[in-house]
């Protein structure tokens, strides 16, 4: 990787993803949900119009996690027309910032300005416990790297893009009148993103909480960076996988964030289908 980034090249490679989905479907979609980890519920409240595995579609990445399917998934959710990214990119998995949001790029090219990201995360705010879910109200990024790093995009948006909004406050409302009207408990915080793919010891935990994280994850700030990039609305969600608390740490495993984040998934599954419905 010492060329310069190709320019061009990206943009070329955008442009044939969107043009092998569009073989496929031509389902206008302005809305767009990416899935976290043992989060893919939702995909079952959707009424499927089209499935595109990732393999399907020019130069996009495939997963290596085996807990991320990978696939996009067209259809209607609660008479909203949605697409679905089920399985993302992760920088622990060796990916360039670049093609963990190459997705998103895409998503913008069919039509999507509003997008619902959702992820797991480790709880540090000491109020929190297992199986929470929280809006995002605002991230750190500690990942170390960004993916706007190279020549600009200026077809997308500017060099020095202003992130005071980087969660859009009107999604954030939304979706805390309607947690209140379903009675969903609803959590508010900072995201911290680190490269991962270990997590965090006890002091890097207290160090965290300290800059003023309420939970820490690996994914979530490359994809909302390119998507305000664009100027797209975003909400973020993260479920509370694992409790975080340095002085009283115990160890953590993939399986058991899986299993948390299902049983909560539920509670996440109806505050985004509610969202979505009065998007
Ligand atoms: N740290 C980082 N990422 C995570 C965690 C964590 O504790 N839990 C779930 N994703």
């Amino acid at each position: 990787m010492n060329q310069p980034f190709n320019t061009a090249l990206y943009l070329q490679q955008i442009e044939e993803a969107v043009q092998s989905i569009r073989s496929l479907t031509n389902q206008q979609v302005d809305t767009g949900i990416i899935l976290g980890t043992g989060l893919g519920g939702l995909v079952k409240e959707i009424r499927v119009e089209r499935e595109i595995p990732y393999d399907q579609i020019r130069n996009f990445p495939l997963s290596t996690v085996e807990s991320h399917a990978g696939k996009l998934i067209f259809g209607h959710l609660n008479g909203k027309s949605v697409v679905a990214m089920q399985g993302r990119f992760h920088y622990y998995e060796g990916y360039p910032m670049q093609q963990i949001t190459f997705p998103v790029r895409v998503l913008f090219e069919l039509g999507v300005r509003t997008l619902i990201i959702s992820n797991a995360a480790g709880g540090m705010n000491p109020q929190f416990v297992k199986g929470d879910i929280m809006l995002m109200t605002d991230h750190i990024n500690l990942i170390g790297d960004n993916p706007l790093i190279g020549p600009n995009l200026d077809k997308y948006g500017p060099r020095f893009p202003d992130m005071s909004e980087a969660y859009a406050r009107e999604l954030i409302t939304l979706a805390e009148r309607i947690a209140l009207e379903h009675q969903i408990p609803l959590r508010k915080g900072v995201y911290i993103a680190v490269a991962g793919p270990n997590m965090e010891t006890a002091a890097e935990y207290r160090m965290l909480r300290a800059m003023g994280g309420d939970v820490v994850g690996m994914s979530t700030v490359p994809e909302n960076i390119v998507a305000v990039h664009m100027g797209m609305r975003v909400l973020g969600i993260s479920v509370v996988t694992d409790e975080c608390f340095p002085d009283a740490l115990k160890p953590v495993s993939l399986e058991e964030v899986i299993a948390v984040a299902s049983a909560a998934e539920p509670k996440l599954t109806r505050l985004m289908k509610e969202v979505i419905k009065h998007l």
